[in-house]
């Protein structure tokens, strides 16, 4: 298919639930990508901020290529190898003592605020369950994520939005402690704001908010889907 052909296609058939670039994306090497028409591009976008690993590196082909042919999917009712290695690794190289895989940022969010919820409920009972986030913040697109979400053009067409979300200026401590009462459960915040402008918050802003957040009782939870894994240069 020629590159008109397969944008026509791609607006005849897919749901129309992101506006794309009139490019279509044909292969990828490291840094760059290559579309269509032969030209070559730098690959800033990353996958918007995901793919740490470049294109294509022949380690992860290699790892891919040898998976697919020992084993597709058998679900998490099994053990796996890789599954388990990958997990040490994680934590071997982390803060955190355990792994939960998932598919995408808005799943791992979901997991995040039922698991502050569900911590809360079994330690300070029925009540407290509200989460605070920040105003221009991004957490995903499912119903929990885009009430997490502090922007109204990410809620407009899909209210009512699930009860128990507040929303602060970020890099506010005052607005913070204001926000904070007897329901809170947790603060939810990316590091660096990412769809939101790239917004660093000032020195000390995070130390801040662990600190509140140990002093109340709080959950701190940190969207890391674009900072993570050494993206900020940690
Ligand atoms: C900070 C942050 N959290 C969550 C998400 C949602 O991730 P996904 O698109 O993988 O669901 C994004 C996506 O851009 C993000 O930037």
């Amino acid at each position: 298919m020629g590159t008109k052909r397969i944008i026509e296609a791609s607006e005849k058939y897919l749901m129309n639930t992101y506006r794309r670039y009139p490019v279509v994306l044909r292969k990828g090497r490291g840094t760059r990508v290559y579309d269509t028409d032969g030209n070559e591009y730098i690959d800033f976008v990353g996958g918007i901020a995901v793919n740490v690993l470049g294109h294509c590196h022949p380690a992860t082909v290699v790892a891919l290529q040898k998976q697919a042919q020992r084993l597709i999917h058998v679900s998490n009712l099994y053990h796996i190898e890789p599954q388990v290695r990958l997990a040490e690794l994680l934590v071997r190289h982390s803060f955190a003592d355990k792994v939960f895989f998932c598919n995408s940022g808005a799943e791992a969010n979901e997991a995040a605020i039922k698991l502050a919820r569900k911590y809360a409920k079994d330690h300070y009972g029925a009540g407290r369950y509200e989460i605070i986030t920040a105003y221009n913040s991004f957490h995903g697109r499912t119903m929990a994520t885009i009430t997490a979400t502090g922007q109204e053009k990410f809620h407009k067409g899909f209210e009512p939005l699930l009860e128990g979300f507040r929303y602060v200026p970020f890099d506010d401590i005052p607005s913070l402690e204001a926000a904070v009462n007897e329901k809170t459960c947790a603060v939810m915040l990316e590091p660096v704001q990412g769809e939101g402008g790239v917004r660093v918050p000032s020195d000390g802003y995070l130390k801040e908010v662990r600190k509140i957040c140990d002093e109340k009782g709080l959950l701190l939870i940190l969207d890391e889907v674009q900072t993570g894994i050494g993206r900020t240069g940690t």
